[in-house]
């Protein structure tokens, strides 16, 4: 019995520290910088510029197949849009996850040849995702 006991210790701890070594870049460990809605000037969907200027160049729902992939390799996922409001909204604070995950942002990708977004654009977009995404 007590044998039993800590086979199954073992097997439940291998199990945790496997899952922590899975290197797949996880967007639920980007820590987003804190936002104080209450001070902020919170933008509405439409004044989000890096949507309209970047995002939609590859996630919009018109577009399809290689039109998906801008100038770049990929195409982005099909699920992911942000030419309108509903499918933006669903898809917000992943927005500022990509944005935040390293100093450049991971979202325009580098090889499509596209501006990384400045500090500014950043934040009109994490402060429109943290607080309630207006439209
Ligand atoms: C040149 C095309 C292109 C542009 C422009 C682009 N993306 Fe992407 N996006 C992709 C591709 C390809 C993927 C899938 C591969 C990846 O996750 O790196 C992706 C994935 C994503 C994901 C899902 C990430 C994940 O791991 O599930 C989000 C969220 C995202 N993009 C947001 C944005 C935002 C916000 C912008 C604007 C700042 C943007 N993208 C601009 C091509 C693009």
């Amino acid at each position: 019995m007590k044998r039993l006991l800590v086979l199954g210790l073992i097997i439940f701890a291998g199990g945790c520290s496997g899952g922590d070594d899975d290197s797949k870049e996880s967007e639920d460990e980007v820590q987003l910088p804190a936002v104080d809605c209450t001070k902020e000037t919170v933008p509405t969907y439409a004044q989000v510029t890096l949507f309209q200027t970047t995002c939609t160049q590859c996630h919009s729902t018109t577009k399809t197949g290689d039109a998906r992939k801008g100038m770049g390799a990929e195409a982005a996922p099909v699920n992911i849009n942000y030419d309108t409001y509903m499918a933006a909204k669903e898809s917000a604070i992943p927005a500022a996850q990509e944005l935040y995950e390293d100093a450049r942002g991971a979202m325009p990708p580098e090889d499509s040849r596209l501006p990384a977004a400045t500090d500014a654009e950043k934040k009109q977009v994490l402060v429109w995702a943290k607080c309630g995404a207006p439209q």
